[in-house]
C-alpha cells in the first residue's frame, strides 16, 4: 500500500526526516534557507495527506484549496500566526506546534540580544574590526548597566516567564504586562503587574514576548514609545508585527529611545537596504530566538511527530486548534 504523502517545506534535521520517512512518502524541499516556491508547494500538496513546515511559508487559504486530501498542518514553531488557523479549523483539519520546548532557548537568546544592545556589542566588535581602537577611553562605547535595572516583559507566558528567571539572576526589577495576571510568577520572582503605559514609563528595558494577533498588531506605535524612557531600550524577539516599525525607526533616529534589539521584523526577511540597518543603535539579528542545535532539533522531530499523528487521525502532541476533535 501507498504510504500517505507529507510535503516538507523546508529540509529539516534527520532525526525528523528519518521518523517522518517511516511512514510516510516526503516530498522534502531541499534548500534549509531558501524558501519553496509558491508554485511548487501549491502543486505538491495537490495530493498531500500533511504538510510540515514553519514560521517563513505562508499557509493560507489557497494552500488549502489546493490540498482536497490534507489531513494535518504542522508547524516547525510555537508561533503559527502565518497559517490560516481559521480555514483550518472550518475543515477540520489540526494544526500542530511545538511549545515549551523552545522557550528556555529563546530566553537566553532574548537576554543575549537585550546584553549586546546595551552594551553595544556588536557596535564594539564593528569598531576593533575596523582598525578605530586606538586607546582606551573614559566613556567609550559605555551603555546603561543591565544588573540592577527595570525589566518590563510585555507577555508573561513561557517565554516571558523564562526572561524573568534571567532578569531576577541580573537583581532586576521585574514588571509584566499580560491578558491575565500570573500570581505564581509575582511570587516566585518578585514581578510586578503593570498596565501597558505604566509598564513603559517605568522599565528601563521594554521586552516584547507577545504572539502576533490581531490585539497585538503594532502594539508598540508612536504614541508607545514617546512614554519610554530616553534612556530606554526595546528589545523585540516574539512578532515583528507587534511593533510599528516605522515609528520605532523615527524614536531611535531621534534618539528619543536609547537602542533596540530585533530579532523579528514586520517582513521577514528584511533587506540590507532597510533604514533601521543604517542606525547604530539598532542590533539586529535574522529571527534565531530558538535557534540552538538541540531545541531546533527537538523542534523538528515533534513536528513529525504531530505530522504523523494527524495522517493517522490520532491527537496531535500540541493543536493549535483543539476545536476540529469537537463533534
Ligand atoms: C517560533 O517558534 O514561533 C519562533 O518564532 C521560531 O522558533
Amino acid at each position: 500500500m501507498q504510504k500517505p504523502k507529507i510535503v516538507v517545506t523546508r529540509r529539516l534535521p534527520e532525526e525528523a526526516l528519518h521518523l517522518l520517512r517511516e511512514e510516510a512518502s516526503l516530498y522534502v524541499w531541499e534548500s534549509e534557507t531558501e524558501p519553496i516556491p509558491r508554485d511548487v508547494l501549491l502543486k505538491e500538496v495537490s495530493d498531500a495527506a500533511g504538510i510540515v513546515t514553519n514560521v517563513a511559508d505562508p499557509i493560507d487559504r489557497e494552500v488549502f484549496d489546493h490540498a482536497p486530501a490534507l489531513k494535518v498542518v504542522s508547524t516547525m514553531a510555537v508561533g503559527y500566526d502565518n497559517i490560516d488557523i481559521q480555514t483550518a479549523t472550518e475543515r477540520k483539519i489540526p494544526v500542530g506546534h511545538t511549545p515549551g520546548v523552545l522557550s528556555e532557548t529563546t530566553a537566553d537568546l532574548t537576554f543575549a540580544l537585550l546584553m549586546a544592545t546595551a552594551r553595544r556589542i556588536v557596535e564594539a566588535d564593528r569598531f576593533v574590526r575596523e582598525g578605530k581602537w586606538k586607546s582606551w577611553g573614559p566613556m567609550l562605547l559605555t551603555g546603561p548597566d543591565v544588573y540592577g535595572a527595570t525589566i518590563g516583559i510585555i507577555g508573561m507566558g513561557r517565554i516571558g516567564e523564562a526572561v524573568a528567571r534571567r532578569a531576577s539572576g541580573f537583581a532586576m526589577k521585574i514588571l509584566y504586562h499580560n491578558r491575565n495576571r500570573r500570581p505564581e510568577v509575582e511570587q516566585a520572582l518578585g514581578a510586578e503587574y503593570r498596565s501597558l503605559d505604566e509598564l513603559l514609563t517605568e522599565s528601563d528595558y521594554v521586552v516584547l514576548m507577545a504572539p502576533a494577533t490581531p490585539q497585538t498588531y503594532r502594539m508598540i506605535g508612536a504614541r508607545e514609545l514617546s512614554l519610554m524612557k530616553k534612556s530606554a531600550v526595546l528589545i523585540n524577539s516574539s512578532r515583528g508585527t507587534n511593533v510599528d516599525e516605522q515609528a520605532l525607526y523615527q524614536a531611535l533616529k531621534e534618539k528619543r529611545i536609547w537602542a533596540a534589539g530585533l530579532d523579528v521584523f514586520e517582513q521577514e526577511p528584511i533587506g540590507a537596504d532597510h533604514p533601521l540597518l543604517t542606525l547604530d543603535n539598532v542590533v539586529v539579528l535574522p529571527h534565531i530566538g530558538s535557534a540552538s542545535i538541540a531545541t531546533r532539533t527537538k523542534m523538528a522531530v515533534i513536528a513529525a511527530q504531530n505530522a504523523l499523528a494527524g495522517i493517522k487521525g490520532e491527537p496531535l502532541l500540541h493543536t493549535v486548534n483543539p476545536e476540529v476533535y469537537e463533534g
